[in-house]
């Protein structure tokens, strides 16, 4: 199946218009698309205890898993900086890869549905594209507990 990647990327920099980013200031969007032709996305979710900040791919990732969902990611689309006039995040030259908790976090997901989904993270004029398992090489997962 192949997925659209500028759709996507539309998903997440949508959904960054809804993160909650009081703190930082940075507005990060993340999209999830899946073998049946469903999208999910998530923006990051900040505290005013600052260490507790729920990041967007994490919390796209919560919110499928609590609907049921384990397994079919495909493609992932992380969108990340100062809001613009439209609320949406305006990235800069330097995509936005997932951090290293939403890697092991995305990794949980792609592990127990056998994928390894393409991870398109959006800078200014360019899209980096990154296997998870690059992103994560020689990861801990699910199959590790037998
Ligand atoms: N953030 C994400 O949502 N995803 C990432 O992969 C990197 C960081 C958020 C966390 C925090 O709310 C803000 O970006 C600044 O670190």
């Amino acid at each position: 199946m192949t997925i659209d990647q500028a759709a996507l990327i539309a998903a997440a920099r949508e959904a960054s218009t809804r993160a909650y980013a009081p703190y930082s200031g940075f507005h990060v969007g993340a999209a999830l698309a899946f073998a049946d032709g469903s999208v999910a996305t998530g923006a990051n979710v900040e505290n005013a205890s600052y260490g507790l900040a729920l990041c967007a791919e994490t919390s796209a990732v919560a919110q499928v898993m609590n609907a049921g969902v384990r397994g079919g990611l495909l493609a992932v689309a992380v969108i990340g900086g100062t809001p613009g006039e439209d609320g949406a995040a305006t990235p800069g030259a330097a995509p936005v890869t997932p951090c290293g908790r939403c890697r092991q976090v995305l990794n949980e997901l792609a592990q127990l549905g056998g994928t390894d989904p393409v991870i398109w993270c959006v800078g200014e004029r360019s899209v980096l594209e990154l296997r998870l398992s690059a992103l994560l090489p020689h990861a801990f997962g699910p199959a590790n507990l037998g």
